[in-house]
């Protein structure tokens, strides 16, 4: 190892051990900042595709089309056919076609792989101009009435912490794991690349 590089991780071994001697104290350290809270730091969990991480709470599809139409519909349509956001249904067995003159029709019915996915985005970011101001019921509420439009599943669903990750989307099997083991060997492969979403590699 040369000098060079052994005093690089030197120096990057010291701003570890400032920052980890610092947790607890960043605004005396810094001067701005606070340690966040357990509480703020749950705010900022990412639901899994098995559903680890989904808040309690529940939705029907139709409390989630009375969220959307008036929340949502101004911009992705009445139909859900999209206008000034995207188009959310519609589209499937577009992406992979023989026909070059046929675009690829790109929506959550088409294309998103996990339907906790749909719960994820739109309580971080929906609607566009008050993003995270929907309670998880509503949340889920209009993800099941999204779903229920793309005919994924049926009008009476409800959907929770247990049934959205149970939501099989069709374009599930689109998404191949990279298998390249050099890069991701088992032991780093998340928990949830165990939902075989592919056939195993021969
Ligand atoms: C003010 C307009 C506006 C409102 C209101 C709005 N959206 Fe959006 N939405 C957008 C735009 C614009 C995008 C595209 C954002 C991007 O690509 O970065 C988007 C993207 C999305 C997507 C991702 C679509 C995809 O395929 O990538 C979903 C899902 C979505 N919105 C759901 C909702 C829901 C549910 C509501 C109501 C609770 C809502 N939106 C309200 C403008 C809006």
């Amino acid at each position: 190892m040369s000098t060079i590089t052994s005093g690089l991780q030197g120096l990057a071994l010291a701003a570890l051990a400032t920052a980890a001697s610092g947790a607890g104290m960043q605004g005396t350290t810094y001067g701005f900042g606070t340690t966040p809270s357990a509480t703020e730091l749950a705010r900022f969990f990412s639901p899994h595709p098995d559903g680890r991480g989904l808040p309690p709470g529940s939705g029907s599809v139709l409390e989630g089309k009375s969220v959307y139409q008036q929340q949502c519909a101004s911009c992705h349509g009445e139909n859900l056919q999209g206008g000034i956001g995207d188009r959310l249904i519609g589209g499937r067995g577009s992406l992979v076609n023989a026909d070059p003159k046929k675009p690829p029709v790109k929506t959550v019915e088409s294309y998103w792989p996990y339907a906790t996915t749909l719960f994820d985005y739109i309580k971080r970011s929906m609607p566009l101009t008050v993003p995270d101001s929907l309670t998880d019921d509503q949340v889920y509420a209009v993800s099941a009435y999204i779903l229920e439009q793309a005919k994924i599943i049926p009008e009476d669903a409800i959907m929770n912490a247990e049934s959205l990750p149970k939501v099989a989307m069709p374009n599930r099997d689109g998404f191949l794991p990279d298998r390249r083991p050099d890069r991701f060997p088992p032991a780093a492969r998340a928990p949830h690349q165990d939902l075989a979403i592919a056939p195993a590699a021969k």
